[in-house]
């Protein structure tokens, strides 16, 4: 099959000649999104052109390093999907894509569709963590755990800090990424210690960097590879007003 990607390209973080590029490219159905990028990038090197740049890692679902937005949605037209596991059989044969990096004023774009995701990097600095000493590690069914709860976290710990939520949300907003950091912590026995502190202090840092707030649009639980709900900003506002009335 043959597709048109149109590009976003851009030098630099300051080149003022940005914008999108066409470039037609032999692919196959079986061929995942990434490896299409890949054909396209082997061909332009041998054309001694800049090949485009973008992020991945595992390709495999886990990392979040893959960030492009296909057709103006977060990891592409699959519901649940990161960008790495969609397929070309997605879309059809001479399909004009237009594939964008994350847009938000705290992932500012580094090169091409590569984005700085290290707002996310100081969020978790700021409390996503466990710091009570903790000793060697316990047996498993040391600390009892109800099932529905150990579920919960589970799902919550699940975010694999891709920044779709935020790329798709108009106000750019990370409550769901946050929400699932916080949710996760405060559900386990763990997390009860710095439990308030840390919905405090990662609030703040998401603030610091920039990201808007929640107008319950939803969009991020939408584009969620993950599918993180919105049960995560809800016990996000729950953690932060706890953690108020603790200090009051
Ligand atoms: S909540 Fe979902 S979309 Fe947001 S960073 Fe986590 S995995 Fe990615
Ligand atoms: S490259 Fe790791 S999740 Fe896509």
């Amino acid at each position: 099959m043959r597709v048109k990607l149109r590009i976003w390209r851009q030098s630099g973080p300051t080149d003022t000649k940005a914008g999108l590029r066409d470039y037609t490219v032999e692919t196959d159905e079986h061929m995942s999104f990434l490896e299409t990028l890949d054909v396209l990038n082997a061909d332009l090197i041998r054309k001694g052109e800049s090949p485009v740049a973008f992020d991945h890692d595992c390709r495999e679902g886990i990392c979040g390093a893959c960030s492009l937005v296909i057709d103006g949605v977060p990891h592409g037209p699959r519901a649940a999907t990161t960008t790495c596991q969609i397929h070309m059989r997605e879309f059809r044969d001479q399909a004009v894509i237009t594939v964008e990096p994350w847009r938000a004023k705290a992932f500012p774009v580094i090169k091409d569709l590569t984005v700085d995701r290290s707002a996310f990097d100081r969020i978790i600095a700021a409390g996503g963590y466990v710091s009570v000493r903790t000793g060697a590690a316990p047996d498993a069914n040391a600390i009892p755990i109800g099932k529905r709860t150990a579920e919960r976290a589970f799902d919550f710990a699940a975010c694999i800090g891709c920044g779709a939520c935020v790329a798709a949300c108009p106000n750019a907003s990370a409550m769901l990424f946050v929400g699932a950091k916080v949710a996760q912590l405060a559900l386990l026995p763990q997390g009860q210690v710095e439990r308030g502190s840390r919905a405090t202090r990662m609030v703040a840092q998401m603030d610091a960097q920039g990201f808007g707030g929640c107008s319950n649009h939803g969009e991020c639980e939408a584009v969620c590879p993950k599918s993180i709900s919105l049960d995560a900003i809800a016990m996000l506002n729950v953690e932060t007003m706890r953690a108020a009335l603790e200090r009051a």
